[in-house]
């Protein structure tokens, strides 16, 4: 599907546009089931034209970037990637031209003096299309993150891409497939996996604390229904709305699950080998449109729509046997979570509800132990650029140090810490797990976007060796 047939799909604003995308999509899962399961895993070449698992792309000195999508999200990094040292920020693009003015304010007294681009649906290919930049940020609604990504590798940029990074299946094989071929990094930007007890339980994973990992849990929990119902100051032409209005399963599955398969070696060791996925009905989201249309007809469109079902749970099994638990609802009154537990066949961790703990057998072990816990096992990012990071912010630092960690491996042409098979197979549970819902949960397996070299690839580094070298600008 080209970008404007993609966004036409999103912009079904009638009652009956959006009742009938609805109703199609769940069809087209249930009568093509067997077909479409046989689709999910199929691969145009069972051999993989290059691995870029470890890839060390040539060094670059200063990195180059230009941004596209300065809504709520794109900004902060704008923000975040001024303070670092040898970033310059050649270019701003977003489709609303008071989106890029007010990211250029941020720029104000800086040395940055990036070009702008806006007021067309297509005009972020003409950034893409210069030759003076190295990586291209993507920050846009999630249908427009495979082909913008595809199309910036193609014209010889590193892509870093919200998240999810694709939707469908098809989308995560095209990122592969253009990364491996053009030999561009492909980082989905999972901000979760710089958290810091999320950073702190991988190492302690490394380190044989857990001992065997057997089993993961990740979540976003996060009620979302103000901002999806926030036709003022929420998401750009309501895409969030439309994309809870037209599907039915876990459609933001990586913030939970990103740093559990770090934990678990996936893609570089283990495997995901098939998943089963189940929804509750919805009892928030359609009452909310019917309530917000009695005052205000803008959403008529939506008080006939079969919403999303508001609690979705997947479990995945692993080609070593472990399983993961993640959960998806951003339609319920609830307190914030992305749960995170891991257990081992020594011992266990978990943070949300809040405080953090860890455990070594019945007990949650006290304060004082935790702390000389944190105290050995806290991995050498943070000890480099953690309190600095929480001076920074961006979710409490996590993606200060996510956007630090990326510039610093580009600059010292190392691999990055997550690759396009990262981005692919987190991205993938999304499409999956709307296949296994639409058929009463049943198992789907999962792609192995890397062909087989998940046996080979090694983990992750921990270390930074090799790096460390980039400095940061901040004074606050
Ligand atoms: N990692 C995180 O913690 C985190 C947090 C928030 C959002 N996100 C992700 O960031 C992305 C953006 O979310 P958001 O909350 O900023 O949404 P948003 O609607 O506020 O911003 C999206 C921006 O993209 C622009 N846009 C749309 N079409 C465009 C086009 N063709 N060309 C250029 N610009 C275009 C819109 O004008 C808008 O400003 C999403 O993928 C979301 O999932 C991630």
């Amino acid at each position: 599907m080209n970008n404007n047939k993609r966004r036409d799909f999103l912009k079904l604003g009638s009652l009956a546009g959006l009742g009938l995308a609805s109703a199609n999509l769940i069809a087209s899962c249930k009568n093509t089931n067997g077909k479409e399961a046989v689709l999910a895993t199929e691969v145009t070449s069972s051999i993989q034209n290059f691995n870029m698992s470890g890839y060390q792309a040539p060094k670059l000195e200063t990195v180059r970037i230009g941004f596209i999508g300065l809504g709520m999200r794109g900004p902060g990094a704008v923000k975040r990637m001024s303070y670092i040292d040898g970033v310059e920020i050649k270019g701003l693009c977003d489709l609303r031209p008071k989106q890029v003015e007010k990211a250029q304010k941020i720029l104000k007294n800086t040395s940055h003096n990036p070009e702008t681009y806006s007021g067309d649906e297509e005009v972020w290919k003409k950034m893409c299309d210069r030759d003076d930049i190295d990586l291209i940020y993507i920050a846009t609604p999630w249908e427009l993150h495979t082909s913008m990504a595809v199309y910036a590798m193609e014209a010889g940029k590193h892509v870093a891409v919200e998240v999810p990074a694709a939707k469908t299946i098809d989308e995560c094989w095209q990122l592969v497939e253009t990364s491996e071929k053009t030999k561009k990094h492909c980082m989905m930007l999972e901000n979760c996996c710089y958290d810091f007890f999320e950073l702190l339980t991988l190492n302690m994973a490394r380190q044989g604390f857990f001992g065997e990992i057997v089993h993961g849990e990740g979540a976003y929990i996060h009620n979302l229904v103000d901002l999806n119902f926030n036709k003022e100051t929420g998401y750009e032409s309501m895409w969030r709305l439309k994309e809870n209005a037209t599907r039915n399963g876990n459609l933001y599955p990586t913030h939970g699950l990103g740093p559990i398969c770090q934990i678990m070696d996936i893609n570089r060791g283990d495997q995901m080998d098939y998943l089963t996925s189940l929804s509750s009905n919805d009892f928030n989201m359609h009452n909310r449109a019917v309530e917000s249309a009695a005052t205000d007809d803008f959403y008529n469109p939506y008080k006939d729509v079969a919403f999303r079902g508001n609690m979705n749970t997947t479990m995945v099994k692993t080609k070593k046997g472990r399983s993961i638990m993640i959960q998806h609802d951003v339609s319920s009154p609830r307190p914030y979570s992305r749960i995170h537990l891991v257990s081992g066949s020594k011992g266990m961790a978990r943070k949300w509800p809040s405080p953090a703990r860890i455990a070594k057998g019945h007990q949650w072990i006290n304060e004082e132990e935790f702390k000389e816990i944190e105290t050995k096992y806290t991995p050498e990012i943070v000890k480099k650029v953690g309190e600095l990071a929480k001076k920074v912010g961006g979710h409490g630092g996590m993606d200060f140090i996510m956007d630090w960690r990326l510039i610093d491996c580009l600059r010292n042409g190392l691999a990055l810490d997550q690759d396009v098979y990262d981005a692919a197979l987190w991205s993938s549970i999304a499409p999956l797990s709307e296949r296994s819902v639409a058929n009463r949960a049943q198992s789907v397996d999962v792609p192995d976007f890397t062909r087989g070299s998940w046996k080979t690839n090694a983990p992750i580094e921990l270390t930074l060796k090799g790096a460390g070298t980039t400095n940061v600008i901040f004074n606050k």
